[in-house]
C-alpha cells in the first residue's frame, strides 16, 4: 500500500516564546521536525508532504537537505485547514498518515500499526488515556464503545471534559475518503478554525469505522508547547539512548547524566562512562574505552584500550589504540593519534598527526605539527605556527626529545634523535642525532649588593 505522510508543522508555537519557529527547536540537538521525518522515512513505501507556514523562509533554509514535498500554508486556519492545502496530491487510494512536527519522539511500531488499521471500511486514529487530558480534544464513545467523534477541549461540554481519552491528533485514514470530508470541513466552532477532527464524524456517518490504538507510553505523543515540554522530552529521548547503550554494553555511572547528540556508528563493548558526558555528532568508539568525567567528544574516532581521563574536549580527532589524554586536554580538529600516544592536561593540539608512542604530557600547544613516533615533547612546548597573517609546518622525527619550555618557530624541522636543549627558542632546523640549544650563557655576578629602600 503506497502511502502519503502528511506532517503538520505551520503553526507558530507562541509559549515558547521565541525568534526560532517552535518545529525548528531541537530535541539532541536535532529540530523536531528532523525527528519525525527520520522516523517516518523508515516507512516503506511512504512519500512525505511537509505544512509549513510560520517562519517560513526560516523552516525551509534550516531544513532544506529533507527530501519532501513542502507545501506553504500561508494563514493557518486550524488542523483541517492544514491537511486541505496537500489535497490535491493525494491519490484515492493511496493512504494517508497524519503526524505532527513538533510530537517528535512518537515511535515507527506506532505508526506502522496505524497504517495497517486502515483500509477502505476503517479509519485509524491514535488515542492516549491521560490523567489530566486537559487541552486535548476528547474521543467521544457511543454506548457500545465505537468511536462517535472528537470534541475538542473547547468546544466541550461539561461532562465530555470528563472524558480521559484524549485525541493525539495522529492518525490514518483513505486517501479518497479523507479528500471528500475535508471538502465538507466548516469553521463553525469555538476557535472559528477547520478541525481535522471534524473528519471523524463524518465517517462514522459513512459507515467507516474508526479502529483506535494506544502508544505504547505517553511520552511517545506529548506535544512541544513550551520549554518545560521540551527539556522533558529531551530526557525522555536521552533516557532512551542511554538505556540502548547500556544493553549494548556500555556502563553509564549515571545515565541521567549523559546525553548523546548525534550517533555512535560503530560501538564497542566494555565502554566506561563517567558523569557528565557529552558525545555529539557522528562518533566511533571501540572496545574497552574509559571516559572520564565532563568531557565532551564531537566527530570523534576512539579506538580500542583508549583511556580518556576527566575534563576533555575532543573536536574532530582520531585516537589511536591504548592512547591516554587528559585530564584538562583540547584535541583539536584535524588531531590525529596514533597507538600508545600519551596527551596530558592542558595540552592543545590542532591539525598535528603524532606517531606511536609519542608523549607531550604537559601544558603545550602543538598545532600544524608533524611528529614522529616514540618523540618526548616537554612541559611548556609551544609551535609558533602562525606569523600573524600564514600558517607553518613544524616537523618533528621519530626519537626526538624536546626539552621543556621549548619555542619551535615554524616552518622548522627537528631532526630524527635530536634533542632540543631546555628553554630554546629554535628558528632553524636542527639536525639528528645532536643537542641543538639555544640559549643565553648563565652568569652569576660575585659581590654583588641587593638594592636597599631609600627613605
Ligand atoms: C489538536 C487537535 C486535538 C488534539 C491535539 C493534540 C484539532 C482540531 N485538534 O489540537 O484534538 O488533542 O491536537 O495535541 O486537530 N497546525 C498547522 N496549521 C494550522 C494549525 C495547526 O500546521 O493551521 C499544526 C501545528 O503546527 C501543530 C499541529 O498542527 O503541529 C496541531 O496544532 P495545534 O494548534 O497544536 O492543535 P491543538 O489545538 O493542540
Ligand atoms: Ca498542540
Amino acid at each position: 500500500m503506497k502511502i502519503t505522510t502528511i506532517i503538520l508543522a505551520a503553526g507558530k508555537g507562541t509559549r515558547m516564546r521565541s525568534e526560532l519557529p517552535k518545529i525548528l527547536h531541537k530535541i539532541a540537538n536535532r529540530p523536531l521536525l528532523q525527528h519525525v521525518y527520520d522516523m517516518c522515512q523508515q516507512l516503506e513505501n511512504n512519500t512525505i508532504k511537509i505544512v509549513y507556514g510560520h517562519g517560513a523562509d526560516l523552516v525551509r533554509e534550516s531544513l532544506q537537505d529533507l527530501e519532501a514535498g513542502w507545501i506553504e500554508q500561508k494563514q493557518q486556519l486550524g488542523t483541517g485547514h492544514a491537511v486541505q492545502q496537500v489535497s490535491d496530491q493525494i491519490a484515492d487510494a493511496e493512504t494517508v498518515l497524519i503526524l505532527y512536527g513538533d510530537v517528535p519522539l512518537l515511535k515507527l511500531t506506532t505508526v506502522k500499526q496505524l497504517t495497517a488499521n486502515v483500509n477502505d471500511l476503517s479509519l485509524a486514529l491514535l488515542t492516549v488515556n491521560l490523567e489530566n487530558p486537559t487541552g486535548y480534544g476528547r474521543i467521544v464513545r457511543d454506548e457500545s464503545g465505537r468511536v462517535a467523534k472528537i470534541v475538542e477541549e473547547k468546544d466541550a461540554s461539561s461532562t465530555e471534559k470528563l472524558i480521559k481519552e484524549g485525541n493525539t491528533g495522529i492518525m490514518a485514514v483513505q486517501g479518497g475518503q479523507l479528500k471528500k470530508w475535508l471538502n465538507r470541513l466548516t469553521n463553525n466552532n469555538v476557535q472559528g478554525e477547520y478541525y481535522l477532527t471534524d473528519i471523524i464524524e463524518m465517517a462514522v456517518a459513512d459507515g467507516i469505522a474508526i479502529v483506535t490504538s494506544q502508544p505504547e507510553t505517553v511520552d511517545e505523543v506529548l506535544g512541544v508547547n513550551n520549554r518545560i515540554q521540551l527539556s522533558h522530552l529531551e530526557r525522555v529521548y536521552q533516557l532512551e539512548q542511554a538505556n540502548y547503550l547500556m544493553e549494548q554494553g556500555v556502563t553509564l555511572m549515571d545515565p541521567a547524566r549523559f546525553d548523546l547528540r548525534g550517533s555512535i556508528e560503530m560501538l564497542g563493548i566494555d565502554i566506561i562512562c563517567d558523569v557528565n558526558v557529552i558525545i555529539e555528532g557522528k562518533n566511533s568508539i571501540g572496545n574497552n574505552v574509559k571516559i572520564g568525567a565532563n568531557t565532551h567528544i564531537k566527530n570523534s574516532i576512539i579506538s580500542d584500550n583508549v583511556e580518556i581521563l576527566a575534563n576533555c574536549v575532543i573536536d574532530n580527532a582520531v585516537i589511536g589504540e591504548g592512547s591516554k589524554i587528559g585530564p584538562y586536554a583540547r584535541l583539536r580538529p584535524e588531531t590525529v593519534l596514533a597507538e600508545h600516544v600519551h596527551i596530558g592536561n592542558f595540552v592543545e593540539i590542532k591539525k598535528s598527526s603524532i606517531a606511536a608512542s609519542s608523549k607531550i604530557n604537559h601544558l603545550s600547544y602543538i598545532g600544524d605539527a608533524t611528529v614522529g613516533a616514540q618523540v618526548n615533547i616537554g612541559a611548556g612546548t609551544i609551535t609558533c605556527n602562525y606569523d600573524g597573517v600564514n600558517k607553518f609546518r613544524t616537523i618533528i622525527e621519530d626519537g626526538a626529545f624536546i626539552g621543556s619550555d621549548t619555542q619551535l618557530i615554524a616552518p622548522v624541522t627537528i631532526g630524527k634523535n635530536a634533542t632540543i636543549g631546555a628553554g630554546s627558542t629554535i628558528t632553524k632546523d636542527s639536525p639528528e642525532n645532536q643537542l641543538t640549544l639555544s640559549r643565553a650563557k648563565q652568569v652569576s655576578i660575585a659581590n654583588w649588593q641587593r638594592p636597599v629602600k631609600h627613605d
